[in-house]
């Protein structure tokens, strides 16, 4: 019997946290990355949902797409998928706040000076890998624009994570927008894969290769 294919999903993207109709919080991210991981899984063989905040980027071939705005729609998104993924990569760059009040209309200038309180939104990676059950993966990101690697390890120990991938953001040539990246996979299980500076796509299928590989260790045990 042919047995079944890996399900992955993908997040992409920013969030954008609307203070009112026309003004939001988000972040510069392109997408670019989540979605050359989804089509790397794909042609890996993997069956792919993509969740992606809103970006200029075509939907990839043979990828679910679902497109949300704000982090609270991501993790409803992202938690109703989530049970019946095998791997979860959470690539998009959720915002980790949003305004307290959200106001039905525009608000006009001659309101200034304007004071916005923000609170926290939820780490949705952090809840998905606190409900991970045996045979689940759970990948993050870490963008950083210091400590790259310290921060990372950081992130993968204290969201209990399997892997993280330590992204440095913040300079021009890699990152954020970029059609280029340079990252570091790190294991739980303490190994490391350096990637130099490279297309986004070839970034990806170095990192798909490495998942599967580990995901297919894993179960053989
Ligand atoms: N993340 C998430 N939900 C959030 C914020 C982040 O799921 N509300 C996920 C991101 O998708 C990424 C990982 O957490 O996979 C790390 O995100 P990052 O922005 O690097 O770090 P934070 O955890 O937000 O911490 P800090 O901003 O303090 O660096």
């Amino acid at each position: 019997m042919k047995p079944r294919p890996i399900r992955c999903l993908v997040t992409a993207g920013p969030t954008r946290e609307h203070l009112d109709p026309v003004r939001f919080l988000s972040n510069p991210s392109s997408g670019k990355m989540g979605y050359a991981l989804a089509s790397a899984a794909v042609a890996a063989g993997w069956k792919v949902d993509l969740i992606s905040g809103p970006v200029s980027l075509p939907p990839p071939a043979g990828v679910k797409v679902f497109q949300v705005v704000s982090a609270a729609d991501m993790l409803a998104a992202v938690e109703k998928r989530f049970p019946r993924c095998d791997v979860l990569i959470m690539c998009a760059a959720v915002s980790d706040f949003r305004p307290k009040k959200v106001i039905s209309h525009k608000v006009k200038k001659g309101n200034a000076p304007l004071v916005v309180k923000f609170e926290p939104t939820v780490d949705i990676l952090k809840k998905m890998a606190a409900r991970k059950k045996s045979g689940q993966l759970v990948v993050g990101f870490a963008a950083e624009t210091k400590n790259l690697e310290a921060y990372a390890r950081r992130k993968l120990k204290e969201k209990n994570l399997d892997f993280i991938v330590a992204n440095r953001v913040g300079r021009a040539g890699a990152g954020f927008g970029s059609d280029h990246n340079k990252v570091t996979l790190i294991g739980r299980d303490g190994t490391w894969l350096k990637l130099g500076l490279a297309p986004k796509a070839g970034i990806a299928k170095q990192l798909i290769t490495r998942l599967r590989n580990y995901f297919a260790a894993m179960i053989c045990f």
